[in-house]
């Protein structure tokens, strides 16, 4: 009985130490967070926030590091570098182009400003993410690289219509290396499209996504949806589509 009683507290004890390490645990990949700005507007919409549709692309939400195994993601590291909007003014024309505010409501430098101290401040460990510029400009690059636009279509993947998401999936693995993490906004009975995660290690080597073991509660009307997908994904051509 003592004995018992014993094991169980060095468990407990051992599980209170392991805790303490889990959280303090270096990070060890990047997701590339890729949002269809159509659903972002049709959600948005619906939830009365003004957006804009810049241009029917692929646009970056993020690039966010995280853990391999789904755990949630680590944020607001190092405070010491606040945002800075100097620093990344020669990236200006390509950041209004591929990773715009879409809501014109909100300052233009928002929602840099909070990619930058959520995320981007955790990965100035990386050499290649070390400074604010550094951190924009390589996500430019992952995006350029990682041109899920022109994999999808390749793939006879367009928008306007409903594809089985296994075929979508199945096309991202073979242009970009790895199983994505496709997620969707559910409405009108349709499941539409809403992000592509690519997930990386470390260098940037494309990865598979793990199943995130992390389900924040449900994202802000300003977001884009992150819902599961249905097996049949609608990849809309406009917001004000009626299927
Ligand atoms: C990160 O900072 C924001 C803004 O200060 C805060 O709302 C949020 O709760 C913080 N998140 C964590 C996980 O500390
Ligand atoms: C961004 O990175 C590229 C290399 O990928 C480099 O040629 C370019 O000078 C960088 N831009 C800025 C503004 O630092
Ligand atoms: C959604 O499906 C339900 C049940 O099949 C139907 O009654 C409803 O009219 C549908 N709504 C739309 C917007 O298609
Ligand atoms: C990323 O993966 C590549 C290929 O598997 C490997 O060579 C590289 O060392 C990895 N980088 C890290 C930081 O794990």
């Amino acid at each position: 009985m003592k004995m018992k009683k014993l094991i169980a507290q060095c468990i407990c004890i051992f599980g209170i130490i392991s805790t303490v390490y889990t959280g303090e645990k270096e990070w060890d990949s990047f997701v590339l967070t890729l949002t269809w700005p159509v659903t972002m507007c049709k959600f948005c919409n619906l939830a009365n926030k003004k957006c804009v549709v810049p241009a029917k692309i692929w646009e970056i939400h993020g690039l966010w590091p995280g853990y391999s195994n789904g755990d949630c993601a680590p944020r607001n590291c190092s405070i010491s570098h606040p945002f800075n909007k100097d620093e990344i003014k020669d990236l200006l024309d390509q950041l209004n182009k591929y990773w715009p505010n879409q809501l014109p409501k909100r300052p233009q430098y928002d929602f840099w400003a909070h990619e930058w101290e959520a995320h981007g401040r955790c990965a100035t460990i990386v050499k290649d993410t070390g400074t604010e510029l550094k951190y924009f400009n390589k996500t430019l690059d992952l995006r350029l690289i990682n041109d899920v636009g022109s994999i999808l279509s390749s793939a006879g993947i367009s928008p306007g219509k409903s594809y089985e998401l296994t075929a979508v999936e199945g096309a991202l693995k073979r242009g970009t290396g790895g199983q994505p993490l496709v997620l969707c906004g559910n409405v009108e009975n349709k499941t539409w499209i809403s992000e592509i995660l690519i997930c990386m290690n470390k260098s940037f080597k494309v990865t598979d996504c793990p199943q995130p073991n992390c389900r924040p509660k449900s994202r802000k009307k300003t977001l884009p949806p992150d819902d599961p997908c249905e097996e049949m994904v609608f990849y809309p051509e406009s917001e004000k589509e009626l299927y």
